[in-house]
């Protein structure tokens, strides 16, 4: 709905932002299209823009309903050894993205940078990965983010946050700081498989950038321009 004359509601909704000139242009991505994003992360670092790494993870449920949530990319393959590259994240594979993922693999994958008037979109399947690549992800975890995977059922209703701080507090006596802590079974690494990356280029008059790269099963990338 428009509303031409807000009262009360937020000023953004009727604001009119132009996205600049920088464009994307199809000479600008030279070699695997991985590369080009690992580049752009590092743009992101540059714009100090909080947790550049930050990607929103869409998922199918076991009865076909979508759902989205925000998780951390811990790990990127740009390719550099032929074939798709990867893009790994962790998580517990109980919570609802988990079960999702190990029910159905495809996946979506988004990158939105705003400030840098940029997104990237990524299409795939997700594998799980090697236990001993999750242990490592896990003990390089500070030691209350390590205990917190072990005291959480992620995705479970609690009855209260007191439940989880007691949970905490036990483990933070059974764990004390220095001592090794085994990676629960429940919390592991997904590595992302892309099939599609699609990079956004925000451009003056919504006159945006679109290039779509493709992967295809004889190893090789296909490209695209998309209109806006
Ligand atoms: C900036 C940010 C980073 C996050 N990183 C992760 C992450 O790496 N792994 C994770 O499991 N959840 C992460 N979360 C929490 C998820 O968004 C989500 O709440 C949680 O994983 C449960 O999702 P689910 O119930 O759909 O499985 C993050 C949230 C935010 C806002």
């Amino acid at each position: 709905m428009v509303d031409d004359s807000p009262s009360g509601m937020p000023e953004s909704l009727t604001r009119h932002t132009d996205y600049g000139h920088d464009g994307l242009l199809e000479d600008d991505v030279v070699g695997h299209p991985l590369a080009h994003f690992a580049q752009w992360i590092r743009d992101a670092e540059q714009a100090d823009i909080f947790e550049p790494n930050a990607m929103v993870l869409g998922t199918i449920d076991p009865d076909g309903r979508p759902s989205s949530r925000t998780v951390l990319l811990k790990g990127l393959d740009v390719g550099e050894n032929g074939g798709p590259g990867a893009l790994e994240f962790v998580t517990n594979y109980r919570s609802h993205k988990g079960r999702a993922l190990l029910a159905n693999p495809l996946a979506t994958a988004l990158f939105p940078w705003y400030l840098l008037k940029r997104q990237v979109i990524f299409t795939g399947h997700v594998q799980p990965t090697e236990p001993t690549l999750s242990d490592d992800y896990f003990n390089r975890r500070p030691h209350g983010a390590r205990l917190a995977a072990i005291a959480s059922d992620q995705s479970e209703p609690v009855a209260s946050r007191g439940i989880l701080e007691a949970r905490m507090a036990e483990l933070e006596h059974e764990f004390p700081e220095g001592e090794p802590i085994p990676r629960p079974e429940k919390w592991g690494g997904f590595r992302f498989i892309p099939e599609t990356v699609e990079l956004w280029q925000g451009r003056s008059m919504r006159f945006h950038d679109r290039l779509l790269f493709t992967y295809h099963a004889d190893g090789t990338w296909t490209r695209e321009r998309l209109q806006p």
